[in-house]
């Protein structure tokens, strides 16, 4: 089969014809166990996208069916690897069109159009392997779980760490509470939330390479000019409007197991600290904190969890460790009532007590998954993930509501997760969610 890109224009009189809003909803996978094939297209075919899509083409069950870029000269390793697949450049024709023949979806875009495609995906039954973090909202990663909930869909984010022996390992550590019950936890990074491009202003305006459809690419995002090297490829995490800071782009990797470890649902307030920032761009160095609930792992009735990124670190003596060894440049530190765990990004997790190693702590046997293979092994069977959208939305949303407290710099915004509101604080209210661009709006799930 001859690969095609079909036209924005094509798409629009096809969609004219048919009425988007009236899609008619393909059932989700019938019968799941008799499914011989899978049949996966992918949104976003570089970059992350060709890590999944590789992955997830890697399981002898999978057959993609549609591969949709707006950027035509990304095509070629998927087309090279896995040849007669049809190009799209729009997701919205690609679903429209590919209605019943596409079993699940993988969305690889840009953060801030995971939710549009993905929410339009699973609106139509699809199940979903969505890239970290799930959504560019609070609001978004809320709609994520409650629609991959309501419709039983089998879902994974695409924070493929949480399949990692270290982490598994590190959660089951605190689980067996080799370091007893947990007082506090310091999760760091070494990038910053602006580091790709060395502005905090706009660029000037330029003229987009025919290869880049630069409307798609905005999709849900306000209008503003292609400029070259600021934004497509990579580069627009940056940016608020398209990206989510250091601490959304590892927070969901990072936070995964402090979630799983501790059982944690939500922050009941968050308080952010950096050198400032204006709307463009998201801050340098900064520290958020994050107060939880307490839970069955916690040793109080409450926990506080510490987000740095920049470079900044929690202090060193906190882990206990022996004064020869520091602490690695990206991971947490556990602190329990009987020890502390240092659980770096990515490796084994370490047990200190008294600036000595832990070595009376008999260590379990782990096994690592294939974080692509379990979601589609998952699919095939009718089953959920470890990494759902149940589990991975709250992490999502945390990050998300730290990214809004990033932009009230010293103030405690105080989360009532079950209405989704900050309490006394409009502004911030009005960034749990934003404005879509006609065309990209997301249906709303109640
Ligand atoms: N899990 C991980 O370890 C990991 C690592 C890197 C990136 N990511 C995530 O993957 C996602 C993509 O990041 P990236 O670094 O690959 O970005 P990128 O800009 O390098 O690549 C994104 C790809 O999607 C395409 N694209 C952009 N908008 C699109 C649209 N509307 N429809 C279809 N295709 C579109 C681009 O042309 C490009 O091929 C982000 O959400 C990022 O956070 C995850």
């Amino acid at each position: 089969m001859q690969a095609k890109v079909k036209s924005r224009r094509s798409f629009l009189v096809q969609s004219a014809s048919v009425g988007l809003g009236a899609v008619v909803y393909p059932k989700a996978l019938k019968a799941r166990s008799s499914v011989e094939r899978l049949q996966v297209a992918c949104i976003g075919v570089n970059g992350m996208g060709w890590t999944d899509l590789s992955s997830v083409g890697s399981h002898p069950k999978v057959q993609f069916v549609g591969f949709c870029d707006i950027d035509s000269s990304r095509f070629a390793q998927a087309e090279e690897k896995f040849p007669g697949v049809a190009h799209f450049a729009d997701y919205r024709e690609m679903l429209a069109e590919l209605g019943d023949k596409v079993d699940a979806v993988i969305v690889s875009t840009p953060d801030h159009m995971h939710a549009p495609a993905a929410m339009m995906a699973m609106h139509m039954g699809k199940h979903i392997y969505c890239q970290k973090p799930l959504a560019h909202t609070v609001w978004e990663s809320r709609q994520m779980s409650i629609l991959a909930q309501r419709r039983n869909l089998t879902t994974q984010m695409g924070n493929q760490i949480h399949s990692a022996a270290e982490y598994r390992l590190g959660v089951k550590l605190i689980h067996q509470g080799v370091i007893g019950k947990i007082r506090e936890v310091h999760s760091w990074v070494g990038v910053q939330g602006r580091q790709y491009n060395n502005r905090i202003n706009r660029p000037e305006a330029g003229v987009a390479p025919k290869n880049v459809q630069w409307d798609l690419w905005l999709g849900a995002a306000p209008e503003r000019p292609f400029a070259p090297d600021v934004y497509h490829p990579f580069k627009w995490r940056d940016w608020q409007d398209f990206g989510s800071g250091a601490l959304g782009d590892f927070g969901c990797h990072l936070l995964d197991p402090v979630f799983g470890a501790l059982e944690l649902t939500a922050p009941t307030s968050v308080v952010a600290s950096h050198d400032g920032t204006n709307n463009e761009v998201w801050p340098g160095p900064e520290t958020v904190t994050y107060t939880f609930p307490g839970t069955q792992r916690t040793s109080g009735s409450s926990i506080q969890v510490v987000w740095r990124d920049g470079g900044l670190m929690p202090p060193r003596e906190l882990a206990q460790m022996p004064d020869t060894m520091e602490l690695p440049k990206a991971g947490s530190l556990f602190l329990g009532e009987g020890g502390v765990m240092v659980l770096p990004h990515v490796g084994m997790p370490m047990l200190f007590r008294d600036k000595q190693s832990m070595k009376d702590v008999a260590i379990p046997k782990v096994q690592a998954g294939n974080h692509w293979h379990d979601w589609v092994d998952a699919v095939m069977e009718g089953k959920k993930t470890t990494d759902g959208f149940d589990f991975a939305g709250p992490i999502s949303e945390t990050v998300q509501l730290g990214n809004v407290a990033a932009r009230f710099p010293g103030q405690t915004l105080n989360w009532d997760a079950s209405k989704l509101r900050i309490s006394g604080v409009e502004s911030a209210n009005r960034l749990l969610t934003k404005t879509y661009r006609t065309g990209f709006e997301i249906k709303e799930v109640v």
